[in-house]
């Protein structure tokens, strides 16, 4: 069933998230596939807020692997503690980077990223995924978009806990 997202294009971003949020829960519920569901996590962040990319990085090993996104193609791997994501995995801790050429080790999968908000997926106070956000544009994120991002990334932790035997 084809589904569609109600976001006021004219609230502040925080309502807009406030908004966002429930209907997201209610996109993913019901189904069991990880790679659905943060495919269409993807897909509605992008579709709701227009970033450049938006995807997500899981854990695999000693590496992130590229998960679900949205955007122009990407690098497949990133080591812990590398670029921003691998920061946002070591560190356990969002990365809020208002200018990517300042953070040092940032990994340009393109030329056309110029800020980028990372945050960590936590299962059991372990970091199992990164969601990953792209802005073609200088300083484009708020405390808004972080604290949103945030609640994303909650929501999505609830997806890598293997369902009760
Ligand atoms: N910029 C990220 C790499 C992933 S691309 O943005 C999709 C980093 O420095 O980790």
């Amino acid at each position: 069933m084809a589904e569609t997202l109600d976001i006021n294009a004219n609230a502040d971003r925080q309502q807009q998230y406030t908004d966002l949020l429930p209907q997201l829960r209610g996109l993913i519920s019901g189904e069991p596939n990880l790679t659905a569901n943060l495919a269409n996590l993807a897909a509605a962040l992008r579709q709701s807020f227009g970033f450049f990319w938006v995807g997500f990085y899981l854990v695999d090993g000693d590496e992130l692997v590229l998960g679900p996104f949205q955007g122009d193609i990407a690098c497949t791997r990133i080591g812990f503690g590398q670029g921003v994501c691998g920061a946002a995995w070591q560190e356990a801790t969002t990365q809020w980077v208002p200018d990517v050429d300042a953070f040092p080790g940032h990994i340009a999968c393109s030329s056309q990223s110029r800020s980028e908000v990372v945050v960590p997926v936590l299962v059991d106070d372990e970091v199992v995924a990164v969601l990953d956000i792209d802005s073609d544009q200088l300083d484009d994120f708020t405390e808004a978009d972080v604290e949103g991002l945030q609640a994303i990334a909650s929501l999505c932790s609830e997806l890598f806990l293997t369902p009760a035997v």
